[in-house]
């Protein structure tokens, strides 16, 4: 799993002046209460999160990046657990947001994690996202899907053609905010989505 350290930049700068990327900063911008992070990899976006945030829980399978995200110093008290995405070990309604990033491409069954995701958020609490989303471009798109088999086995499952904005939709999300946006030139998307009532 080492591939996941660093999977991306996190963060613009040199030295002291180190400061998050657009997209990681409208990840965490504003967060406040208890944060789940599920997928959270060895913890480098940690440093990330504001001060108004009370708690960070990190849910992380891989023992390697839990113990890469325990090293990692973080403006608030963080907890990192051990769990899988079908059955987050926190209980419901126990967190005001939840930060996916490239995570919801990795589920085996995306639909089973946002019900999770659902579960265990507050009322009136949000889903933050950063993910992989299938090409707007048909050509694109089936380009993509050739990818996948190869994509998928050199990047731990990742699934760099699926319509995650469509599942979240599906999944009973309201999206407030969704940008698109391509990073070697692969399409993503980056937005905040509430339960739908
Ligand atoms: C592409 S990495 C993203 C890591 C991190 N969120 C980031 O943005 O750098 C995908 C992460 O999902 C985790 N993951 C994969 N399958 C999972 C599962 N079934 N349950 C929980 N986490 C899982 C992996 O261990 C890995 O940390």
């Amino acid at each position: 799993m080492e591939q996941f350290h660093h999977p991306r930049p996190v963060c613009t700068g040199c030295h002291d002046q180190l400061r998050p990327t657009p997209e990681r900063q409208f990840l965490m911008t504003g967060l406040s209460g208890t944060v789940l992070e599920i997928g959270a990899g060895d913890g480098v976006k940690l440093a990330c999160y504001p001060p108004s945030v009370d708690e960070i829980i990190l849910v992380e399978p891989d023992a390697f990046l839990r113990a890469a995200a325990a090293r990692t110093a973080a403006p608030v008290p963080v907890l990192i657990l051990d769990g899988d995405l079908d059955r987050l070990p926190v209980p419901d309604a126990s967190c005001e947001s939840v930060v996916c990033s490239l995570v919801l491409c990795c589920a085996s069954r995306p639909e089973r994690t946002l019900a999770e995701i659902r579960r265990v958020l507050r009322p009136g609490g949000q889903l933050r996202f950063y993910e992989h989303q299938r090409s707007a471009s048909p050509i694109l798109a089936f380009a993509e899907g050739l990818a996948k088999p190869l994509w998928s086995r050199a990047a731990g499952g990742c699934h760099p053609a699926r319509d995650t904005v469509s599942t979240v939709d599906g999944a009973g999300f309201v999206i407030e905010r969704l940008d698109r946006f391509t990073f070697r030139r692969v399409c993503h998307v980056l937005g905040s989505a509430r339960p739908r009532r």
